[in-house]
């Protein structure tokens, strides 16, 4: 959406406090020996307390309030009592809800306790290129060319970027206009960002892996080989200089 009043950009400011500070205690509570529907439910509580409703399931259905995906689940991972957190787990969490009509959407990766399985890089990669790349985003910068800084920053770093999940624009629903924000060089998309457009911008760092596949579950997407991905998510306003941070509680 277009922030148009003073009134909006409140409304908005609502639900992303909700969602980062929901996901930054959602980070705190991920322990060893936690199960991921646990931490889930956790997460819910939190959402619940600012009368937050999750944005996976009002949308789209999804078997679960928040996104958590586990080791070599890459995004859309399906909390699950099954699923144990152990040291040196990479876990990412993906937290959106919408309050009052507004919606907000934020994620972050991290590594459970000591980093016994050098995840580290990739982590530390993902979170600064997310800064990196909302530092030069403003009014009328070709969407392409972030995509473009995210990849060649990633590069540099020894990594590569997913070609099939994108950053968006948020606002009113949790994906609007513009559809596509991507990690990579995309010259098909020709739109440039728009002066106080609400988009949330994520990274999605691979080890190896170019591409995501939905798992059998429906939901889970991963590579088709052992790649590990790190994601870290704002949801900002584009403003004529640097955006303004909505989701800015969560510590990305
Ligand atoms: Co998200
Ligand atoms: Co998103």
């Amino acid at each position: 959406m277009i922030v148009n009043s003073q009134e909006e950009l409140e409304g908005l400011k609502k639900a992303a406090n909700a969602v980062a500070v929901t996901l930054v205690k959602m980070k705190e509570f991920a322990k060893v020996g936690i199960s991921t529907k646990e931490l889930d439910d956790y997460g819910a509580e939190i959402l619940a307390s600012f009368g937050a409703i999750s944005a996976p399931i009002k949308d789209y259905e999804f078997p679960g309030h928040n996104c958590i995906s586990l080791n070599n689940e890459a995004c859309h991972g399906v909390p699950s009592a099954d699923k144990i957190l152990k040291e040196g787990d990479l876990l990412n969490i993906d937290v959106s809800a919408e309050l009052n009509g507004f919606y907000g959407d934020n994620g972050a990766s991290f590594i459970i306790g000591e980093d016994l399985n050098n995840h580290m890089p990739l982590v530390t990669a993902s979170n600064e290129i997310l800064n990196i790349a909302i530092s030069s985003i403003k009014k009328d910068v070709k969407i392409c060319n972030i995509g473009w800084l995210i990849q060649s920053e990633a590069r540099k770093r020894g990594f590569q970027v997913i070609h099939n999940l994108f950053g968006h624009g948020i606002g009113r629903k949790l994906h609007e206009s513009p559809q596509r924000v991507p990690c990579f060089m995309d010259k098909t998309i020709k739109e440039r960002f728009q002066k106080n457009s609400v988009i949330a911008i994520e990274t999605f760092i691979s080890t190896k892996a170019r591409y995501l596949y939905e798992m059998e579950d429906g939901w889970t997407l991963r590579a088709n080989d052992n790649s590990f991905i790190a994601q870290h998510e704002h949801t900002i306003v584009v403003t004529d200089k640097e955006p303004i941070i909505l989701t800015a509680a969560n510590g990305n």
